[in-house]
Formats: structure tokens, C-alpha cells, sequence
């Protein structure tokens, strides 16, 4: 039987990781199998492309950034993700396709044409079952991550961009939420850690529940 490919996203600092974690922790104490994954980063492959294009204060062309988000994801889907499915794993991603629509689509002005050609070519067509959307105001997510900055946390060259950036980013998910309302669920995440988490295991019981 095959599994299911469950995805989170949001801008940056809207708390989807912590979610994913709690989600995890929750669906193992109901004796589901998880593997819990990211992107970029999921593989030995795609940690270095990560340190290499991400965690660096070189100049990246846009194109070159494109590529190889969806280098990372290629080896991610071949190697992990689709095994994964195969053994009939429940996989939770920290990110996948639909931040390539948001990010470089979206953000940095690729043609959704252009995108959708690149994330098909990596992913060989394969779609997320369900994926859910944290989102917050723009403000909200920005002081989340300064604050997250000045302790010091890991900064990559994404935490840097503006705030029109990450509105374009919000609106290109948002759009994929009008398009596929089924596959893509928007969370409000302006609320309590708790009361959030509350909202996704409500989202995603009754999607196991009904596939
Ligand atoms: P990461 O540190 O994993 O941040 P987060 O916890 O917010 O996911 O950084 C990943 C960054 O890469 C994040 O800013 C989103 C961006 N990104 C893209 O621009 N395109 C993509 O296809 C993916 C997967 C991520």
C-alpha cells in the first residue's frame, strides 16, 4: 500500500517546524509509521547543496537557485521520499514543491510556466496528498525571525529578503490555496502553539480517516 505525502509550508517564521515536530509526535503515539523530512537539506546530497547555494554570502544567480532547490529535490524524492511512500510510510515534509512556486515563483518573478516545467522535471509529476499552509501576517513572521536572528540561530540568505519579497511569497501560496483547496489547506497561525496544533491534527485525522 502506498503511504502518504504530507507537506507543510509558510514564510519563514511562522512556526511550521515546531508544528511538524508536535504532528509527528502525535501520529507515532497513534502507532503511525512517520518519517519526518525537509527541504532543502533531506539528504546527504542535498546538505551540502544547502551549505553550498543557502548558508553563504555569495551572490546566487535566480536561475542557479531555481536549479537547485530542484537538485535538492530530485535526490530527496528518488532516494527518500518515494521509498518511503513505497513502504507505506506517512512522510511530513518540511517543504516541498510548493515553495519553489511561492519562493522563486512568486518572489523572484519566474513564470509559473517556468516553474511548473522545473518542479515536474524534479519531482517526475509526483504531488503532495495534503499539504498544509501556516500562515501570519507578514509583520508577524519578520519580528518571529529578527528575534530568532539575534539569538544567533542559523541565518541563510533567504532570512534577509524584504518584506514586499515575502508578500509576493504569501500571495503565491495563497494563489495555489484558491487553485487546489483539496490538496493545499491554509492554517491561520496567529494563535497559541497549542491551539495551532490542535487545528492541524483535526486536518490531518480526518484526511487518514478518509483515505
Ligand atoms: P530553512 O532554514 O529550511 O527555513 P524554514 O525553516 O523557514 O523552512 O530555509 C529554507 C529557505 O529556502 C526558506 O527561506 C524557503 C526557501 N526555499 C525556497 O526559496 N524554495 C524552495 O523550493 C524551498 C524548498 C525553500
Amino acid at each position: 500500500m502506498r503511504g502518504k505525502f504530507i507537506t507543510f509550508e509558510g514564510i519563514d517564521g511562522s512556526g511550521k517546524s515546531t508544528q511538524l515536530r508536535m504532528l509527528a509526535g502525535a501520529l507515532r503515539l497513534q502507532k503511525f509509521d512517520v518519517l519526518t523530512t525537509c527541504e532543502p537539506g533531506g539528504t546527504p546530497l542535498g546538505r551540502r547543496l544547502r551549505e553550498a547555494f543557502l548558508e553563504t554570502e555569495e551572490n546566487v544567480s535566480p536561475l542557479a537557485e531555481l536549479l537547485l532547490f530542484a537538485a535538492d529535490r530530485a535526490q530527496h524524492v528518488d532516494f527518500l521520499i518515494k521509498p518511503a511512500l513505497k513502504q507505506g510510510k506517512i512522510v511530513v515534509s518540511d517543504r516541498y514543491a510548493d515553495a519553489t512556486f511561492a519562493y522563486q515563483g512568486a518572489g523572484r518573478g519566474f513564470s509559473e510556466e517556468t516553474v511548473n516545467q522545473v518542479i515536474n522535471l524534479a519531482t517526475d509529476g509526483l504531488k503532495t496528498d495534503l499539504t498544509l499552509f501556516f500562515d501570519l501576517p507578514i509583520e508577524k513572521a519578520l519580528a518571529r525571525t529578527n528575534s530568532r536572528n539575534r539569538k544567533g540561530e542559523q541565518k541563510n540568505r533567504m532570512d534577509s529578503e524584504t518584506s514586499d519579497f515575502y508578500s509576493r511569497v504569501r500571495a503565491g501560496y495563497l494563489k495555489i490555496a484558491k487553485n487546489e483547496p483539496q490538496r493545499f489547506r491554509v492554517i491561520d497561525a496567529n494563535d497559541s502553539v497549542e491551539k495551532v496544533h490542535k487545528k492541524v491534527l483535526k486536518i490531518v485525522s480526518d484526511f487518514l480517516g478518509h483515505k
